[in-house]
């Protein structure tokens, strides 16, 4: 297989992909997605992949893996530091039906990047490469680099570059903030304009795209082959359809509200089937409720977060939805 027969895109179309994101793009999220707007790939939420543990994947992280339709390409992220459990990981998600498989060079936070994985990993090449060189050999199809822009600066990502290349990477994910950064300040898409330019690896974009007219902005800027949508997508699944020309790229605050419930509704319809107990459920759909930004909204959503039931959330939805529904 040559490196564009396995991409998980079409070659020539410009993939527009659901990106991982702990606590969110979990199996009954990512299929309303697939099944609602499908992106062109799904991403599972960062797989721990723990050196010590006897099963160095969990059991949840193993059905996340298995749960990939042959409708849109899931590509399964791990994260981890040590070589032989990454090794050990890469074979086991491929026996369990992945084809696809990234790993996380941008988590920015502490448990992880103090163990100098993620993000941390961006100061180690010397470390850095058997891991990618030895995943490579390992994987049989697509493997793939979701990095920032370094640790402290963006120099460090493009010292890596050529390592990426050599190593046999499929394809660069880029969030132009470094680590240190965390999500503080805008993303810098100049950093990702300069990858493109440095490497013959497709590149995708990731970062601050909230609007259909971000997403073609950074791609004009860019020249990215396509682009990466986390929070906006979660804010507003239909994003992935503003980009593509097949739904308004603005909407009136009462066909906002509408779409807002359904989305939710469906959501927490497909949560109450995968999550065990009412505290789960609502702490979940809190944790998606959290990426929503809505002037228009502001009131309800906050309502919704404050609720301490399932219950009272979902009767505060459903008057939501309603109040919505008589503005239509
Ligand atoms: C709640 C949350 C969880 C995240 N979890 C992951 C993860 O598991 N793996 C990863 O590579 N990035 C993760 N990210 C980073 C996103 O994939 C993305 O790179 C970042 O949010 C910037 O894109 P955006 O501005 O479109 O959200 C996470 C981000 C958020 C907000």
């Amino acid at each position: 297989m040559t490196a564009s027969t396995r991409l998980p895109w079409q070659p020539g179309s410009v993939p527009l992909m659901l990106a991982p994101m702990q606590g969110l793009t979990n199996r009954a999220l990512r299929g309303l997605f697939i099944e609602q707007v499908r992106p062109d790939a799904v991403f599972t939420e960062f797989v721990r992949v723990k050196a010590s543990a006897r099963k160095n994947i969990s059991g949840n992280d193993r059905q996340e893996v298995t749960s990939s339709t042959s409708q849109v390409p899931l590509v399964v992220q791990l994260i981890g530091s040590d070589i032989q459990a990454l090794l050990t990981a890469a074979v086991t998600v491929q026996e369990l039906g992945a084809t696809h498989l990234n790993i996380n060079l941008g988590c920015p936070y502490g448990r992880m990047t103090g163990n100098a994985c993620g993000g941390g990993m961006l100061r180690d090449p010397g470390r850095l490469a058997p891991i990618l060189c030895g995943l490579r050999a390992a994987i049989r199809g697509t493997f793939s680099v979701k990095a920032r822009a370094g640790f402290t600066d963006p120099a460090e990502l493009f010292t890596l570059l050529p390592l990426f290349e050599e190593c046999g990477i499929d394809f660069l994910i880029i969030h132009p903030r470094t680590v240190k950064q965390r999500y503080a300040g805008q993303a810098d898409h100049r950093i990702t304009t300069e990858v493109v330019r440095r490497t013959r690896l497709p590149v995708i974009a990731n970062g601050d795209i909230f609007t259909a007219a971000d997403g073609h902005r950074v791609l004009a800027e860019t020249h990215a082959a396509g682009l990466m949508l986390g929070r906006g997508a979660i804010n507003d699944p239909f994003l992935f359809e503003r980009l593509r020309g097949n739904a308004p790229v603005e909407i009136d605050a009462a066909t906002r509200r509408i779409q807002l419930y359904r989305y939710l509704q469906a959501l927490l319809s497909r949560y109450q089937e995968l999550f065990c107990g009412d505290q789960q459920v609502l702490c979940k759909m809190k944790e998606v409720l959290c990426q929503v930004r809505e002037s228009a909204s502001e009131r309800p959503v906050r309502q919704l977060l404050r609720s301490r039931t399932l219950a009272l959330f979902a009767e505060r939805l459903e008057n939501f939805g309603n109040d919505g529904e008589g503005q239509e």
